[in-house]
């Protein structure tokens, strides 16, 4: 059977800050999507990772579905309209476009869709990620569907023994997606030159070379910096991982994202933490907003999912995260400064922009005789942009 399989994410309000949606909003998500579910759905499972809600959604009506995106800006809209009359932070957050126009994409939720055939034991993962952006997946799905350390089935399986092939995409191209379609292993390096650079290029998709009809992995790109032209909320990417026989084995991604690289986003967006996974409904860390991801096991027949396995909730994982938590406290202690917070070219969407163009006057530039106190009051108040 063709099935597809889509994932909706979006903060539209929480409790006391970034934290969690409340259960009421939760709650209406749900409704909706049940109710929809018996015209539109084959299945549906609703939970959330920190602030976001995502809707994880089965059904035969293809990728890019008008009917199934319009269920789910719907379902937001209507909680989002409950967010505002609990006084919700951040109510409607990511929801930056008045009008839904046939797609989230573009709109502010996260999206990530893989249609496929069916295989006799379909078993796949959704991964959410809270508190950071779409680069964030970059080095866990490089280090499962690339690299022999973590994934021995590259080297244990014929299915995967060919390789996978790459899709990435350059954020920071906003006139439409500009995307590089890369093979590996032969263009290994080329591939890492690229997602070392987690701000900039994201996995977007992931597919067989042994099976080219099949995909892997579909990761959503959205940037809402791009979307609004200011820094809005982070982006918290979902993600759709096919696993098992052709594909990695379910516990292949765990060594890779117990890795836990740093990647930008936690407070503010503005700053560098290691990723940290962590159970379905975790609220965001008040430890600055760590970023974290969780991920759900499913299993699916004719479109039915089974409950989920919650893939980061097994005892192991206790003291995956007490490691991390010591990385990130680290990291914390030098503050302000670089890598901690972003790089100036993440942060031009932000605040500090305007903060430096105020300072700029009271540099001079020293001409030999050394600045006076004139001459620096000359460049304090010249071009004064206030
Ligand atoms: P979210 O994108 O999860 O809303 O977080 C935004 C933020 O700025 C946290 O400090
Ligand atoms: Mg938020
Ligand atoms: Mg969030």
């Amino acid at each position: 059977m063709r099935v597809t399989i889509s994932v909706i994410k979006a903060d539209i309000g929480a409790i006391g800050g970034h934290t969690m949606p409340s259960a009421e909003i939760l709650g209406i998500v749900r409704d909706r999507v049940e109710r929809e579910r018996k015209k539109l759905l084959i299945d549906a499972f609703v939970c959330h990772t920190g602030d976001d809600i995502a809707m994880i959604m089965t059904h035969a009506k293809g990728q890019d579905s008008p009917d199934v995106h319009q269920l789910a800006w719907d379902a937001l809209i209507k909680a989002t309209d409950k967010a505002k009359s609990q006084g919700l932070y951040g109510a409607g957050q990511d929801l930056l476009k008045e009008a839904f126009s046939g797609n989230v994409r573009g709109l502010g939720p996260g999206s990530a869709e893989i249609e496929l055939d069916e295989r006799p034991s379909e078993a796949f993962m959704v991964t959410l990620g809270d508190k950071c952006g779409p680069g964030a997946f970059n080095l866990p799905l490089y280090l499962a569907f690339a690299d022999p350390m973590y994934s021995p089935g590259l080297m244990l399986s014929e299915g995967l023994h060919d390789g996978f092939t790459f899709h990435i995409m350059d954020m920071d191209h906003t006139e439409g997606d500009r995307v590089i379609v890369l093979e590996a292993p032969e263009r290994l390096y080329d591939i890492a030159s690229l997602l070392r650079d987690t701000n900039r290029y994201a996995i977007e998709a992931i597919w067989s070379r042994k099976y080219p009809n099949e995909q892997a992995a579909a990761v959503g790109t959205t940037r809402l910096r791009n979307i609004a032209g200011r820094y809005v909320g982070k982006d918290d990417p979902p993600a759709v991982i096919r696993v098992q026989k052709i594909f990695p084995a379910t516990e292949e991604f765990g060594p890779a994202f117990a890795v836990a690289p740093f990647v930008g986003g936690d407070t503010r967006g503005s700053h560098n933490l290691p990723l940290m996974p962590v159970p379905m409904n975790t609220p965001a860390s008040t430890f600055f907003c760590c970023p974290m991801v969780s991920a759900l096991g499913f299993s699916m027949h004719d479109g039915i999912l089974t409950a989920p396995v919650d893939l980061f909730a097994d005892p192991f994982w206790n003291q995956v995260r007490d490691r991390i938590a010591e990385k990130a406290i680290e990291m914390r202690r030098q503050g302000f400064f670089e890598p901690a917070m972003l790089p100036m070219s993440e942060l031009e969407y932000g605040g500090i922009v305007a903060r430096l163009r105020k300072l700029d006057p009271e540099f001079a530039v020293r001409n030999g005789q050394g600045i006076t106190a004139a001459t620096r009051e000359a460049a304090v108040t010249a071009d004064d942009p206030d």
